[in-house]
């Protein structure tokens, strides 16, 4: 057993394939250089600390008994993890678990998953226990459902492996098709979107138009499985048109905003090859396909309409030790 250990793990963007993937299909998702820092110490008592000033919490102590929605918000991942990890490996100690994050929780790249898989990640190190990476996305999974109800896990996918993955919902299929920089710019709204929300709202969408949400959904495979070919043959430069055809299918289903839609427009006038919103929609971030002479261009086009310019590079390393 160790006393102490660091880990981090990078944050994520959705590339193609949101709101369908939540439904069992495919989805490609890229890790970006953006990362979560975990310390977990061992302690003396039998309780939980918890230092995480990203999300408002500076100090914080409670039974791991405690149930998950009598904590503050900004608590439960990490203890629905802990939980998790515990009653798996039956192992019992007092942790203080100190978080960090690289970016800001209001930008959707992904806080609550990443800091998941690095607790876990931690704890076994913590514990020599080892895991594979099937097994962490298995307990990092079900500790996000406990949270937060719905979900598909390519979030976590992301944080663990890192590079770019095809996802298939749930996780029954995770493979990396590319550890490359993609060309992208990625804007943010400035209005922080709540996923559980939209995921609900795409689900009642479905309830009273099953017929024509799954026709878009396996229109939105199809698209996916361009993108999937083009990334794999490194045809980076022909991603505009399904980011493209993606977004208007993400309208259709009601997730994009006007905010949004300022911003991909704004980034296609100053020259993207494509623009799409990523993730849940309703606010956080827009990614836009970029030709090399035009990024500058596109960034400036999209502060102009109100966005603020996130500087990303994709395919980060997946989850690891630090030193
Ligand atoms: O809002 P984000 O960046 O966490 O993305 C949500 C993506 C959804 O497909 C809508 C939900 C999911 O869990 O896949």
């Amino acid at each position: 057993m160790k006393n102490k250990i660091k880990v981090s793990a990078p944050g994520k963007l959705m590339l193609f394939g949101e709101h369908s993937v939540v439904y069992g299909r495919p989805c490609i998702v890229t890790a970006v250089n953006q990362r979560m820092r975990v310390t977990v110490d061992v302690t003396k008592d039998s309780e939980i600390g918890l230092m995480a000033p990203d999300v408002g919490i500076k100090s914080f102590k409670a039974s791991i008994l405690t149930p998950l929605d009598k904590l503050p918000k900004g608590a439960r991942f990490v203890f629905a993890a802990v939980k998790n990890f515990k009653s798996r490996f039956k192992v019992t100690s007092g942790l203080l678990i100190k978080t960090k994050s690289d970016f800001s929780s209001e930008f959707g790249f992904g806080s609550s998953s990443s800091v998941t898989v690095c607790v876990i990640k931690a704890l076994s190190q913590i514990f020599d226990i080892e895991i594979n990476n099937n097994m962490l996305f298995d307990i990092c999974y079900k500790s996000v459902i406990d949270v937060q109800g719905v979900g598909s896990g390519f979030d976590i996918a992301a944080a663990i492996w890192g590079g770019t993955l095809y996802f298939v919902g749930g996780g029954k299929k995770i493979k990396c098709i590319s550890k490359k920089e993609l060309p992208l710019v990625v804007g943010y709204t400035g209005i922080k979107a709540d996923t559980a929300t939209l995921v609900k709202e795409v689900s009642q969408l479905r309830k009273s138009n099953r017929k024509q949400v799954d026709s878009i959904f396996d229109t939105i495979d199809s698209i996916v499985n361009k993108a999937h070919k083009l990334i794999v043959s490194n045809n980076l430069n022909n991603l505009g048109e399904p980011a493209n055809l993606n977004q208007g299918l993400l309208d259709s289903l009601g997730v994009s905003t006007p905010e949004l839609s300022r911003l991909i427009i704004a980034a296609k006038g100053a020259g993207a090859y494509g623009a799409k919103l990523s993730g849940a929609g309703g606010g956080d971030c827009m990614i836009a396909f970029v030709p090399n002479g035009k990024r500058k261009s596109v960034e400036k086009a999209i502060e102009k309409a109100g966005g603020k310019v996130i500087s990303i590079k994709s395919g980060a390393e997946g989850v690891r030790i630090e030193k």
